[in-house]
């Protein structure tokens, strides 16, 4: 446990607590709470004896039903062909199943650079290694790397798309390559689908699990949490192959038994709202990514921001090559963001967190603020990081 790193939110979230009035682009959260049928049914759970009791450990019988139809429909992938469905407690958890899986000690897992810190995590606390490959300018995955990266312990390559930290959206034609790769050299492909709904302008999400023969070596995971404003209900899926039910039931049984009944019962009733739910808030991050990026262009040349078309990040470099910001104190992201805080009362994570060790990085998260606020805190980081950098 020495050796992996610490929650980078956690510690954040404490210097944003000795420096009141900090306005947080911290944490990648949704402003927004669950929808109205999913409290309601919630409600009514609770005088119901079976949902004080241990139910299925894949998940309670109306809920993976409607997981199955939405799977089919908006990913088109059928979990009735030699696949499995499963909810967690979020898709962190599935992503601790996945790898207690498929991995033995020493294996290694693949992740392109930047990745979700909770990933890495995850992969060193079960003994293996995480390794990291680097993406092109635009975040986007980069085969050559990932190809050149495998060796006779690989056992899975992870994408996110869209992206943390980057925000990035794959392409189609990316995602087709890894997974034909991972079918080619007999890995796992671990999908990570969270932000599955947040993409604009053109950017289209796709899932790698509805390619033709993904499914035997495909494991996609998603998440309430973002889409359906629930992340304090703690509820997730994963989609694996048949061949994994075995270990994936036994990781399942023993680090919970069963997920939380009754937030799986508010969990089905979101997903009977379904994804319209979601999308008049996903315009409204449309509209308040413009202002960030509008924002943050005023910069340029001491940071620049590469296009991102997805979730509700963006990762900041700063440019290292302008004199100002070339001395070793003035480049490292963690002495900048708590000054950040400190003196400018505004939190971004910095980019070491995810991987991003070579070169000056800040993930500007602007999923949980109104447009009024979030305005604001970048106008406090663009002045922040000028007078810091400059
Ligand atoms: C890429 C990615 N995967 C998984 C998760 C975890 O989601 P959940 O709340 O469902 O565990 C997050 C949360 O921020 C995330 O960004």
């Amino acid at each position: 446990m020495d050796t992996i790193q610490s929650p980078i939110v956690q510690v954040i979230g404490d210097l944003i607590r000795q420096a009141p009035g900090t306005i947080s682009l911290g944490q990648g959260v949704v402003h927004y709470g669950p929808p109205r049928e999913a409290i309601d049914a919630a409600r009514a759970a609770l005088t119901e004896p079976a949902t004080h009791e241990y139910q299925d450990g894949m998940g309670i019988p109306i809920l993976v039903e409607r997981l199955t139809a939405k799977l089919k429909s908006e990913n088109g992938i059928d979990v009735s062909r030699g696949r499995r469905v499963m909810v967690t407690a979020g898709a962190n958890m599935a992503f601790v199943h996945a790898v207690a899986a498929i991995t033995s000690l020493g294996d290694e897992i693949i992740l392109p650079v930047p990745f979700y810190f909770n990933h890495e995590m995850a992969i060193e606390m079960a003994g293996c290694t995480a390794v990291r490959v680097p993406t092109d300018d635009h975040y986007q995955v980069r085969l050559d790397a990932i190809a050149a990266a495998i060796t006779p312990r690989t056992r899975a390559i992870v994408t996110i798309s869209p992206n943390n930290p980057s925000g990035a959206v794959f392409s189609e034609s990316s995602l087709r390559e890894v997974n034909a790769l991972c079918r080619d050299r007999g890995l796992y492909h671990i999908a990570d689908e969270v932000y599955e709904y947040f993409t604009y302008g053109s950017a289209r999400h796709v899932s790698a699990g509805s390619f033709p023969g993904a499914d035997a070596h495909t494991i996609s995971m998603y998440s309430l949490s973002k889409a359906y404003g629930f992340a304090g209900w703690r509820v997730g899926y994963v989609v694996y192959p048949e061949h994994l039910a075995s270990a994936m039931m036994k990781s399942q049984d023993t680090i919970l038994v069963c997920p939380p009944v009754i937030s799986q019962v508010a969990a089905a009733a979101a997903l009977g709202a379904g994804r319209a739910y979601s999308e008049p808030h996903v315009r409204e991050l449309a509209a308040i990514r413009d202002i960030v990026l509008e924002q943050l262009a005023a910069l340029a040349p001491l940071a620049e921001v590469p296009a991102a078309d997805g979730a509700f990040y963006v990762l900041l470099k700063v440019n290292l090559s302008s004199r100002a910001t070339a001395s070793a104190e003035r480049s490292d992201p963690m002495a900048i963001a708590e000054r950040l805080i400190r003196e400018h009362k505004v939190a971004v994570i910095p980019g070491p967190a995810f991987g991003m060790t070579d070169g000056c990085y800040f993930r500007v998260a602007y999923g949980a603020l109104q447009k009024e606020t979030v305005a604001e805190g970048i106008g406090r980081l663009v002045t922040g990081l000028r007078r810091i950098l400059q």
